[in-house]
């Protein structure tokens, strides 16, 4: 707990105006706000910086689990540690039960599209290069079978994108590339360990992976957001979603 920070609450008694981020609203059809929102600030009405009270608070030096339970949307906490204890259960190895366990971590609190590449580089610095090429490689293979492990395409996913949907070439290629490397079976084993029913039943919650984490996720000492690393800006913005810049 070497994290000091000033205090973050400077905005007592203002009102505070929260901006949507460009890519939760593009497209969707809500309207573009950000001109109403500047035209709403006056003596008592700020942008947010710092603490939202609407949010639990965080400790000073966060850790990974700190995130898993104080951050992480309902789906997605449910999910990792659903398909990590599956994974547990089936008597992976523990490079294979930590890597579903961060594996969708990017859905949590940060960003949904592309979550895999997302999710790989939030990790990067503080798990094997093969924990963190497995998370982004799962983006990929999760479209493709693979019978050799009896893995199908998840029936899921034609109702999520449609019995029609055929994933982009980047995405192909990517997949192919997987298939020749050396971690392939690392990544394939997210896939198959991922849990497709989504839901908020999950057997076992984040204390059961206390030791597994504690093994295999290098957690800095100043906490995720303040340790200086070039992915610190993102565990920061999940700590602070609402902050204006
Ligand atoms: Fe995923
Ligand atoms: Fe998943």
């Amino acid at each position: 707990m070497t994290h000091q920070e000033p205090p973050t609450h400077t905005q007592q008694g203002k009102r505070r105006l929260i901006f949507p981020h460009p890519m939760a609203t593009a497209g969707t059809g809500e309207p573009d706000r950000e001109l109403q929102l500047l035209g709403e600030l006056d003596a008592d009405t700020v942008m947010m910086m710092g603490d939202n009270p609407a949010l639990p608070a965080m400790p000073a030096a966060p850790t990974l689990l700190d995130f898993f339970r104080l951050r992480f949307r309902g789906i997605t906490y449910h999910h990792l540690l659903h398909s990590a204890f599956l994974a547990r259960e089936a008597g992976q190895s523990e490079t294979v039960i930590i890597a579903c366990l961060l594996h969708d971590i990017a859905n949590g609190g940060l960003v949904r599209v592309d979550h895999g590449y997302w999710g790989a580089q939030m990790i990067a610095p503080y798990v094997s290069a093969e924990v963190a090429w497995a998370v982004e490689q799962h983006q990929a293979l999760r479209f493709f079978p693979d019978d050799t492990v009896g893995y199908a395409y998840p029936e899921a996913y034609l109702r999520f994108f449609g019995p029609d949907y055929v994933p982009p070439p980047y995405i192909r290629q990517a997949h192919a590339a997987a298939r020749a490397h050396r971690w392939y079976m690392t990544a394939r084993m997210i896939t198959v360990y991922d849990v497709y029913s989504f839901g908020t039943d999950a057997p076992v919650g984040p204390e059961a992976f206390e030791d597994l984490v504690g093994r295999h996720f290098r957690q800095p000492a100043e906490g995720l957001g303040f340790d200086g690393s070039p992915v610190a800006h993102m565990w920061r913005s999940m700590i602070w979603p609402n902050n204006f810049l």
